[in-house]
């Protein structure tokens, strides 16, 4: 990887660690000081792990990525070990195991379309892979015409805007620059003619963490006869998932259940007739070589062997939230969400993105935000390699809206986008992420507050990091230029490209 180099103190990158000022690499972040694990309100698997830092020491891993995927439950890892010996074909076997497989799937399905607040005598729930894939079904299983509307929003995840584009006309609701948007201007949007056949929204921000009013968007929505498609990848670790709502999809990554399931929920009667999405075994009830009779829903929109290891992982995270309870997980993210944006904000040079702390707004314990003149994948660089801290940095799969949030316009939007043609993701603009979850304690966010606060006094004084860093252009990324356990040149293959939209 060649790339461009931020010089560490002594500037030579060839050297790394050895070109710090001598006995100061450890004593620039203090000793590696155990977790205080008190404030947490779950243990996670892997939770005690330790990962190599640049001062030679292993640290205890603070995990602050949990947006983009959470760690399993340890009720989800045992309901897993305990089914594996079972784990046989589901709908395809008339072997023990098999009707075993098979009850522990439709179980986990029930669980599933209970915990997304479907009614069971009028909805399905469609397992798939992830919240993109059901999002992906849908679109396809609504039968829109191009010219029909489809409403939703600049906050969404690329999840829940691409998809649409390809089988509708968008419309969408615009933020103000805290990122946030009203419920008259989603109103403004359901009035506008032609009239919105769908509103596809999001029940948290990915990116800043804001919680739309859902309850009386999803209301005026269906004032206005328009179905509501709720992406509630974020919500769904979070917060109950609203009754109301149409459709929901979810992923179980993001759910203390990393075992490739994700669940689309919505009325029977929109899967029932036309094609599914996916063709193939196990969505068909007669086939001929030119006539096909499907299946009824859901199996109709459930093509190929279905992941049952996914689905068991799924259900056995819904059924420990559900025992961890709303309230304590509500009361125990709020405080943290308090601790880490206030933090944040008082920051000198760090500028917070989204509703600021102390407005209306509320947020998921989710802070983006920006370092003044440090790259944001340097700063997430450097929390890792220097304190062990995991975040998640660049645009988070939300281009349009992060574009919004940093105050980018079209004309910078077009510059990027002939840098990325040509391969060079050097300036592609973006922030870094902390976001919070269960596991998460006091503790870990005052580690995160501190390290910012050095790395912004750092940029401040122009003071270097004390190992160089290189970044490579193709990207974006930064890397330190040290010849450490997990850190040697060896090792980047496993680090590059960790900020993909
Ligand atoms: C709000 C939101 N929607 C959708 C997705 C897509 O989820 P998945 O990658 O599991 O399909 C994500 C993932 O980060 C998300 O944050």
């Amino acid at each position: 990887m060649t790339g461009h180099v931020i010089a560490g103190p002594g500037g030579n990158p060839t050297s790394g660690l050895s070109f710090a000022p001598a006995n100061t690499s450890v004593a620039l972040h203090g000793a590696a000081e155990p977790i205080d694990p008190a404030p947490s309100l779950a243990r996670l698997v892997g939770g005690d792990l330790r990962v190599p830092c640049l001062d030679g020491t292993e640290r205890q891993y603070i995990n602050l990525d949990f947006a983009a995927s959470t760690p399993a439950l340890p009720a989800v890892a045992e309901a897993v070990t305990a089914f594996m010996p079972w784990y046989s074909s589901v709908h395809r076997g008339a072997g023990f195991k098999s009707r075993r497989s098979t009850d522990a799937y439709e179980s986990a399905r029930a669980t599933a379309l209970a915990f997304s607040g479907g009614d069971p005598e009028r909805d399905v729930a469609i397992i798939c892979r992830n919240t993109t894939e059901a999002i992906n079904h849908l679109t396809y299983r609504l039968a829109l015409d191009r010219q029909d509307v489809v409403l939703t929003t600049v906050v969404e995840h690329h999840a829940n805007l691409l998809p649409w584009g390809r089988v509708a006309t968008r419309r969408y609701v615009e933020c103000e620059t805290d990122g946030t948007f009203t419920l008259e201007a989603v109103i403004a949007g359901l009035r506008d003619n032609p009239r919105p056949k769908i509103l596809a929204i999001t029940g948290a921000s990915n990116v800043s963490g804001w919680l739309p009013p859902l309850d009386d968007i999803i209301d005026a929505a269906h004032e206005h006869g328009v179905r509501v498609v709720l992406d509630a990848a974020q919500l769904a670790p979070h917060h109950p998932i609203p009754l109301a709502a149409d459709f929901v999809a979810l992923s179980g990554h993001k759910l203390y259940a990393p075992y490739g399931s994700g669940v689309l929920v919505g009325p029977r009667s929109t899967f029932a007739e036309g094609e599914p999405f996916l063709a193939g075994g196990g969505a068909v009830d007669l086939v001929d070589l030119d006539e096909v009779v499907w299946s009824a829903p859901p199996e109709r929109d459930e093509a190929g062997s279905p992941n049952v290891v996914g689905a068991v992982a799924m259900e056995a995270s819904m059924a420990e939230i559900g025992r961890i309870g709303w309230g304590s997980i509500e009361a125990h993210e709020a405080a943290l969400a308090n601790r880490m944006r206030e933090g944040l904000d008082h920051i000198e040079g760090v500028r917070l993105l989204g509703p600021p702390p102390g407005s209306q707004a509320p947020t998921l314990a989710v802070a983006a935000f920006v370092v003044d003149g440090v790259h944001h994948a340097l700063v997430a660089a450097r929390l890792s390699a220097e304190w062990g801290i995991g975040v998640r940095h660049g645009c988070f799969c939300a281009h349009p809206y992060l574009m919004r949030l940093l105050g980018l316009g079209p004309t910078h939007v077009a510059l990027y986008r002939d840098e990325v043609r040509r391969g060079d993701h050097r300036n592609m603009p973006g922030a870094v992420r902390a976001s919070c979850g269960l596991s998460t304690t006091t503790a870990e966010i005052d580690s995160l507050l501190g390290a910012v606060r050095l790395i912004a006094a750092d940029a401040a004084a122009g003071t270097a990091p004390p190992v160089p860093y290189e970044q490579d252009p193709a990207t974006g990324d930064f890397w330190p230029v040290a010849n450490l356990p997990g850190w040697s040149a060896a090792e980047r293959s496993a680090g590059t490209s960790c900020a993909r939209g």
